[in-house]
């Protein structure tokens, strides 16, 4: 893969992530979990490039992101779209989700894990964390369609410190 700028990332973000789904991957190279999501934003904050991802607390991931510095976001092409299917309705807690898709972790330089069916891989590193809070929602039908079980998602903004995209 070739290390890029983060600005130098082609496709439309909003597109990337709505669309084409990523797999948000926590941990060790010996203990890691990874999971879909589709809900996400690419941008600036504090002058650095950066991603926001937004996970509930109960997602096996939560814990693995809770618990580490920093994270990877892979994206990929329509052919591994049941790949992203099985990790975004299985959970790592009762499956081997890199059995079951054949997707191949890799082991960052820096000790992250990504995947080497991706295209683009983001290499992140947590800044902020926050948890929704009900009061805190102007627009009250958002909760009743995006929280009827109280599951508010943890709010995280990561540093993204490397790019890559596949050559
Ligand atoms: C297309 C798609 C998008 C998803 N987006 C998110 C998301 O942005 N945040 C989230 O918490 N869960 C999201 N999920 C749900 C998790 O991927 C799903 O609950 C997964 O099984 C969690 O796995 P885990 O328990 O191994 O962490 C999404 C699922 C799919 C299929």
């Amino acid at each position: 893969m070739k290390r890029i700028d983060p600005k130098e990332l082609k496709p439309n973000a909003i597109k990337l992530i709505s669309d084409g789904w990523m797999l948000i991957t926590a941990g060790t190279p010996d203990n890691f979990n990874t999971m879909t999501a589709s809900w996400g934003a690419l941008g600036e904050l504090w002058s650095k490039p950066v991603a926001f991802v937004f996970i509930r607390p109960q997602r096996y991931t939560y814990g693995f992101v809770e618990q580490n510095e920093m994270l990877t976001l892979s994206f990929f092409d329509e052919k591994y779209r049941d790949a992203l299917r099985f990790c975004g309705s299985h959970s790592g807690r009762d499956t081997d989700k890199i059995a079951e898709t054949g997707l191949t972790p890799y082991t960052t330089e820096i000790g992250n894990v990504a995947f080497q069916e991706a295209s683009i891989v983001l290499e992140c590193h947590k800044l902020y964390r926050a948890e929704m809070k009900a009061d805190c929602f102007l627009d009250r039908t958002i909760i009743e369609r995006a929280y009827p079980d109280g599951d508010f998602h943890t709010t995280y903004v990561v540093e993204i410190v490397n790019a890559w995209v596949k050559e």
